[in-house]
C-alpha cells in the first residue's frame, strides 16, 4: 500500500505493524508509571504479607483504595502481569503472586529497589526529558539545567528533601551492588589498607566493604551537604569536599556511578586526581582505581540489556553531562589521564562491569 507521501510502499500488514510499533514506543512510559503506582500502593508488600496467591478482591481489601475502583485495580494488575512483575495463577479463583522482579520491590526486602524505582520516576527526573529538544538548541550542558537553571548537584544542595530521596535511591542500588562485590569480588579488596569511595554518597558501599574487611580503612568523599552529620565507625569516616579539587591519599580509589555522570574532559580531571591519590602506594594489591559502571556493547545480542544501557545513556544526557561508554571510550579516558593499563570484568555485576585501572 502506498503511503500518503509516496516515500515507501508497504503491504497493509506492514503499515499496521509500523503503526503498532509507533504506539508501543509512544506509550512505553505507561509501563514505568504503572510500576510506580504499584509500589506506591504497596501491592508487592500486600501480596507478600498475604503469604499465598491473592485474589483481586483480597488485594482490593488490603490496599488503601476506594472499593469502587477494583476493576481499575484489575486493569493495573493486567499490565503488570504482562510486564512480568506478577504472575497470575488459577486454583479455584484467579490470584496474583510475586515474581523475582517484584520481590525486589518489597519495602522491607534488604536489597529492595522500591525507593530507587519511585525516585527515578519522580517528575524531577522525568521533566528534563520534556526539554531535550529545547536543550539541543541552547547553550546549557544538560536538559536538567535547561529546565531547572542549576545542575543536579546544585539542586541537591538546595532541596534538602530531594537530596535525601536521591541519596536513599543511590543507597538502594549500592546495597545490592555491595552484596555482590563482597561475595563475588573479594580479591579486588584483599590486601588493601585504605580505600576512598569518591562520590560515595551516604556510604553504603563503604560501610559494607568496611564490615567485610575490618582491617581496611574506608573514607567516603562526597559533597558537604551529602555527608554532613553521618555516623563514623572504627574503620569508616567521611570527608566533605570536591573530587575535582582533592582526593585523600589512599591505596585504592573506588568510583561507582561517578564517571558516567561526567563528560570526557571532566572524567580525565577526576581520574588525574585519583592517580595523584594512589601514587606512592606500595601495598600489595594497592595503587589502583576500582570503577563500577557500564561498558556499552553495541554488538550485544540481548535486546532488553542493550535497551536498558541505552536508556541509562539518555538519562545521563538528560540529567548531567555524562554518558555510558564503550570499552574504546573508557580506554581513551584512562590513557588520557596517564594510566597505563586496565582490566574489565564483565558479567559479575549484571549490566555494569568492574573495571580496575592501574598507573
Ligand atoms: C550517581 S551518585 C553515585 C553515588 C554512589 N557512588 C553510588 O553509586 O551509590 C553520584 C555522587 O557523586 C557526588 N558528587 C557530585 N559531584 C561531586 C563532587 N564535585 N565531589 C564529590 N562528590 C560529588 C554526588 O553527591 C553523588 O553522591
Amino acid at each position: 500500500m502506498a503511503m500518503a507521501n509516496g516515500v515507501e510502499s508497504s503491504s497493509t500488514e506492514e503499515l499496521l505493524d509500523a503503526q503498532a510499533h509507533v504506539w508501543n514506543h509512544v506509550f512505553n512510559y505507561i509501563n514505568s508509571m504503572s510500576l510506580k503506582c504499584a509500589i506506591q500502593l504497596g501491592i508487592p508488600d500486600a501480596i507478600h504479607k498475604h503469604g499465598k496467591p491473592m485474589t483481586l478482591s483480597q488485594l482490593a481489601d488490603a490496599l488503601p483504595i476506594n472499593g469502587a475502583k477494583s476493576d481499575s485495580l484489575r486493569r493495573l494488575m493486567r499490565i503488570l502481569v504482562h510486564s512480568k512483575f506478577f504472575n497470575k495463577v488459577k486454583d479455584e479463583e484467579e490470584a496474583y503472586c510475586l515474581t523475582r522482579a517484584s520481590r525486589l520491590l518489597l519495602r522491607d526486602e534488604p536489597l529492595s529497589m522500591a525507593t530507587f524505582a519511585v525516585s527515578m520516576t519522580d517528575p524531577i527526573f522525568v521533566d528534563p526529558f520534556h526539554h531535550v529538544n529545547e536543550w539541543f538548541g541552547d547553550e546549557h550542558p544538560s536538559p536538567f539545567l535547561t529546565k531547572n537553571g542549576k545542575t543536579i548537584w546544585e539542586y541537591g544542595g538546595i532541596e534538602q528533601s530531594w537530596n535525601q530521596q536521591f541519596n536513599e535511591a543511590m543507597a538502594c542500588d549500592a546495597r545490592l551492588v555491595t552484596s555482590v562485590l563482597v561475595q563475588e569480588c573479594k580479591q579486588v579488596f584483599e590486601g588493601l589498607e585504605t580505600m576512598v569511595d569518591v562520590g560515595g554518597g551516604t556510604g553504603t558501599v563503604a560501610k559494607g566493604v568496611a564490615a567485610a574487611f575490618p582491617a581496611l580503612k574506608c573514607i567516603v568523599l562526597d559533597l558537604p551537604h551529602v555527608v554532613a552529620g553521618l555516623e563514623e565507625s572504627e574503620n569508616l569516616s567521611y570527608v566533605g569536599g570536591d573530587m575535582f579539587e582533592f582526593i585523600p591519599h589512599t591505596d585504592a580509589v573506588f568510583l561507582k556511578w561517578i564517571l558516567h555522570d561526567w563528560d570526557d574532559e571532566e572524567c580525565v580531571k577526576i581520574l588525574k586526581k585519583c592517580k595523584e591519590a594512589i601514587t606512592s602506594k606500595t601495598t600489595k594489591n594497592g595503587g589502583k582505581v576500582i570503577i563500577v559502571d557500564m561498558v556499552v556493547d553495541d554488538e550485544r545480542e540481548e535486546h532488553e540489556a542493550t535497551e536498558t544501557q541505552l536508556c541509562f545513556d539518555m538519562l545521563m544526557m538528560a540529567l548531567a553531562t555524562g554518558k555510558e561508554r564503550t570499552e574504546k571510550q573508557w580506554e581513551k579516558l584512562f590513557f588520557s589521564a596517564g594510566f597505563g593499563k586496565y582490566k574489565i570484568t564483565t558479567h559479575v555485576l549484571g549490566l555494569r562491569s568492574l573495571i580496575e585501572v592501574f598507573p
